[in-house]
């Protein structure tokens, strides 16, 4: 949809833990190689938490990083979103757990569920405070530690995940010709059960079966979210871009979440767009579901990969299914 928010991202951080695990490490839980992960993935490593790191601590480091890049204090935040599928306890929010940590106000902050596309719902709805006016300056993270919920005897899945955090701080812009100009979100829960965690929850209480049983890891169907996502990829790049007028040549840079290599060069060729305009980190991190598309976001302005009057695209899509676009003039 056509929208004119005027915002601006004033600040970016992220956070990956030291710890680097190559795809030979993973040999010794999995029948696996370098070879098969590299060349179906695109990914070499991923970071995965040392002892005594959370999402919370990654969290708060990514978030601190981007308050010193906008020169704000805690103090300054009005909202806080967390964007997260592991979050510290299932209860309360991590949102409210990071605004103790930062030492805020006691300003809202809520977590969001949307997988992989997490980031990317809760950068729009941040905007959306800022443009109606009930915040100044909202604080979106994205943050996830995927090796909580990675089932070490599982080679589908195992090889993909990795662990990290992103964060923005969104305010209005003065200038009206920079900000948001379009967003599609979407769900589809008819194919929610592709990717889940089948134990944990309401359904499935924990209990000493469902540990033995291994529920409380990630299942996935990877052939079936693979055709979904190439294609829908697609189809929400160029939706996006259509709903705004803007041409796919005019985009500096697309920032999609990072699943598979393969994936997003498949949906960049059926697109006719260079893969020089895409941001790629996948060979470094993995997939961190939420924290992916921050990560990257911020890694493209820290390079200089994108500059202030650039046209650029917030992609991504994930379990529930879902998906998501922001395009927007940063
Ligand atoms: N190492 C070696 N062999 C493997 C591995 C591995 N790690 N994993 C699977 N294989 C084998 C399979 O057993 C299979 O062997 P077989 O032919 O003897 O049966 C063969 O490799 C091919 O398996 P496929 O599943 O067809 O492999 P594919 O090319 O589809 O790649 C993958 C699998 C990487 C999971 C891919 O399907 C994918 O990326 N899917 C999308 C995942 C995704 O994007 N998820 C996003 C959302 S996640 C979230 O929201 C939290």
């Amino acid at each position: 949809m056509k929208v004119a928010w005027p915002i601006e991202i004033v600040g970016t951080g992220a956070y990956l833990p030291d710890r680097i695990v190559t795809n030979d490490e993973l040999r010794q839980y999995v029948d696996t190689s370098d070879e098969w992960i590299a060349q179906r993935t695109g990914i070499r490593q991923r970071r995965w938490i040392a002892p005594g790191e959370t999402t919370l601590s990654l969290a708060t480091a990514a978030s601190r990083a981007a308050l010193a890049d906008a020169g704000l204090t805690p103090q300054d935040l009005d909202l806080i979103v967390v964007a997260t599928i592991t979050p510290e306890h299932q209860l309360p929010a991590t949102a409210c757990l990071l605004q103790a940590a930062l030492g805020c106000r006691w300003i809202p902050a809520y977590d969001l569920a949307a997988a992989c596309s997490g980031f990317v719902w809760a950068f729009q709805a941040g905007a959306q405070y800022v443009v109606s006016g009930l915040a100044e300056t909202v604080l979106v993270v994205g943050a996830e530690v995927l090796s909580n919920i990675t089932d070490l005897q599982d080679r589908q899945t195992c090889v993909l995940f990795g662990d990290g955090a992103g964060a923005a701080i969104i305010r209005r812009s003065p200038d009206p010709t920079r900000g948001i100009v379009a967003v599609r979100l979407g769900a589809d829960g008819d194919r929610g059960r592709l990717i889940y965690i089948p134990a944990g929850g309401a359904k499935e209480p924990a209990s000493h079966r469902t540990v033995d049983e291994r529920l409380h890891y990630m299942r996935m169907q990877g052939r079936d979210v693979y055709k979904f996502a190439v294609t829908q990829m697609e189809a929400v790049i160029a939706e996006t871009c259509a709903d705004a007028g803007v041409a796919l040549d005019d985009l500096a840079c697309v920032i999609p979440h990072q699943s598979n290599l393969r994936i997003i060069e498949s949906a960049c060729e059926r697109l006719s767009l260079p893969l020089e305009r895409v941001l790629i980190n996948i060979d470094r991190y993995g997939n961190t579901s939420a924290a992916s598309v921050a990560v990257a976001l911020h890694e493209a302005r820290a390079t200089g990969r994108v500059r202030a009057g650039d046209w650029v695209l917030l992609v991504a899509f994930g379990a529930g299914l879902t998906w998501g676009a922001v395009l927007l003039r940063i």
